[in-house]
């Protein structure tokens, strides 16, 4: 495969910064993008180009953000869609600007980014689009329903765009990990919102004080999960001859879990399969 652009999103810590690194030592050129361009010069010393981007900004800046990015190699071949933080709490605590801002990076700033990246890859006729999407893309589990909520949306929206540019040479690949080892749940980038109802003190606080313990403890080596997600883009290395999946889970804990899930589909549509089917209206024939 030729040398490919790759601009990725929230390069400043985690799968970002990890990504760079490997684009880079596979020989292709990168962009990396952070809303501090400070957190991310070590990345330039290594041979990346840097912009500042937050993904939040309005859609003209992001825009403006792209097109500089596209100046600089006369292209982008692959953008990753990156960057995202957990905010976590009971339904009945998260406020609604709270949901929005989690909404507002997790969904809408993805959004915007690849709304301003669309254009360049249909003109060309070419380009993947990676979305760093989740294991809570499939499950939401208790007081994470933020997260979850915002990982369930892009799911579904990216699943739509999937279909509407594959006619155009655009390739998009969702990608769900389960628990990986990188800041996502370090005390400066998780956001949690304690309860302030009795009834779900307990839990609430069982569930905060597990997300801690998950700090920089996750099972999944992050190293090893950005190298297949570049072997599925490059065609190369495990992905070599085969044909790549649109959705691909990464982790143990996202296999067991995504496969429980579609086990217990499966057992509802087969066990419930008379009373589902049953809503048509009767025939015209038997109505009469
Ligand atoms: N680690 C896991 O277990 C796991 C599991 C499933 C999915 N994921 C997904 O993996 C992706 C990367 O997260 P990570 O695990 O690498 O966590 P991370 O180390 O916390 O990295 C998240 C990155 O997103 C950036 N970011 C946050 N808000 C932003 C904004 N408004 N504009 C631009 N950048 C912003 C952060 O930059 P700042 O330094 O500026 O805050 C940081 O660089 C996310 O989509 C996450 O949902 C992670």
């Amino acid at each position: 495969m030729p040398q490919l652009v790759w601009l990725v999103t929230g390069c400043s810590s985690g799968f970002g910064e990890v990504f760079i690194r490997q684009i880079l030592s596979r020989g292709d050129l990168a962009i990396a993008t952070a809303r501090r361009l400070d957190k991310i010069q070590h990345l330039q010393k290594l041979g990346a180009a840097i912009l500042e981007l937050d993904v939040t900004h309005s859609q003209e800046v992001i825009n403006d953000t792209v097109a500089k990015a596209i100046a600089i190699y006369g292209r982008i071949d692959v953008v990753v869609n990156n960057a995202a933080h957990v905010t976590s709490g009971a339904w009945e605590d998260v406020e609604c600007d709270q949901l929005v801002s989690q909404f507002d990076t997790n969904v809408f700033g993805v959004f915007k980014v690849t709304r301003a990246i669309l254009p360049h890859f249909r003109e060309r006729r070419s380009g993947v689009m990676v979305f760093i999407s989740s294991l809570s893309g499939w499950h939401g589990h208790a007081f994470i329903g933020p997260y979850a909520g915002s990982k369930f949306a892009l799911e579904g929206l990216v699943e739509s765009l999937g279909r509407e540019t594959e006619g155009f040479g655009i390739r998009t690949l969702l990608v769900e990990p389960g628990r990986f080892r990188t800041l996502l749940l370090s005390p400066s980038n998780l956001r949690v919102v304690p309860s302030k109802i009795p009834d779900y003190a307990e839990a609430s606080k069982a569930n905060a004080d597990g997300l801690a313990k998950g700090d920089r403890t996750q099972p999944g080596d992050t190293e090893k999960a950005v190298k297949i997600i570049l072997d599925l883009v490059r065609k190369e290395g495990c992905a070599q001859g085969k044909e790549v999946p649109f959705r691909f889970p990464l982790g143990r804990d996202a296999y067991e879990t995504i496969g429980e899930k579609c086990k217990e589909t499966l057992h509802l549509l087969e066990d419930w399969h008379d009373v589902i089917t049953s809503t048509d209206f009767d025939s015209d024939s038997a109505q009469k």
